[in-house]
């Protein structure tokens, strides 16, 4: 990676205890209202949003404004918090894994990036479930629960387990991954869809799996994530091999180890 400026080391760890924080803060009214019920609203067919997600972002948004009246914040459901000059963004996806959440099925988080002049920094991602912290800072290494972790040595794609995820139009368009889920299956060992992009990204991160990639990502599916993946020794492209942003919607994210092997996979047209 090329040089990246950073704030100074001390501002460096206030951004991250507020990450740690809200998404603490999150964390617990997901689990208020997997307790108490909660209502759904449909987006569309397939997405949905329940209250859940709408006073976890909320709340996140009100603690970082409190904290950072400058910054800006992009959050799923509302969208743009602060048209302010700010280097600093704060990229929310308030309940990460909604669709499970809704049907009880416990993988879900919360989970918050920090840009620094359009550069990720600190990732954090909650799963209050197990629960697990997953914790990202640029140059400073990934964690979960305080503990260092790393990607996997697999090598190969054919010991390799992979995790995808799909679109909510997926019935809606040919343009759906499910090609690419049939010829990585014929492929791999496996390949796992999680529903929360987030965990699949903290997953590679800490070796669980080898591999993942996505077609239609939102840059709060992923803020996070990447800096979790990319200090645990991962590699993020598109699918073309060109460096990945988190406003572009194609992601391949591995090991390392897997990553031509994945992209020539994903090249290949059926
Ligand atoms: C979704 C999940 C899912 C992924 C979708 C995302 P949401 O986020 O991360 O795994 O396949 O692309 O939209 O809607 O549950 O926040
Ligand atoms: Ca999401
Ligand atoms: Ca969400």
């Amino acid at each position: 990676m090329s040089m990246i400026n950073l704030p100074d080391p001390s501002e460096l760890q206030v951004l991250k205890k507020l990450a740690i924080e809200a998404a603490q803060v999150g964390g617990e009214i997901l689990q208020k209202y997997a307790k108490a019920g909660f209502s759904i609203e449909h987006k569309t067919r397939l997405s949905l949003v329940t209250d859940a997600d709408k006073e976890s972002e909320r709340t996140i948004v009100a603690l970082i404004k409190q904290a950072f009246p400058t910054h800006q914040i992009l959050a799923e459901e509302e969208g743009i918090h602060s048209e302010q000059r700010s280097p600093y963004k704060w990229v929310i996806d308030p309940l990460d894994g909604t669709t499970n959440f809704t049907h009880g099925f416990p993988l879900y988080n919360v989970s918050i990036g920090l840009e620094y002049e359009g550069t990720c920094i600190v990732g954090v991602v909650l799963d209050p479930t197990r629960p697990e912290l997953f914790v990202g800072v640029r140059n400073e290494g990934a964690t979960c629960n305080g503990q260092p972790i790393h990607v996997s040595k697999v090598s190969e794609l054919g010991k390799s387990l992979l995790v995808t995820g799909f679109g909510y139009d997926i019935a809606e368009t040919a343009d759906n991954n499910l090609d690419e889920f049939c010829r990585f299956t014929l492929r791999t060992q496996g390949v796992r869809r999680t529903g929360s992009a987030a965990l699949d990204l903290c997953y590679v991160a800490s070796g669980r799996f080898d591999g993942f990639w996505e077609m239609k990502l939102n840059p709060w599916d992923t803020a996070a994530g990447v800096v979790i993946l990319e200090e645990a020794g991962g590699r993020l492209t598109a699918y073309d091999g060109a460096p990945y942003s988190i406003y572009g919607k194609k992601m391949v994210a591995s090991n390392g180890h897997i990553h031509e092997a994945m992209i020539k996979v994903l090249g290949q047209s059926t």
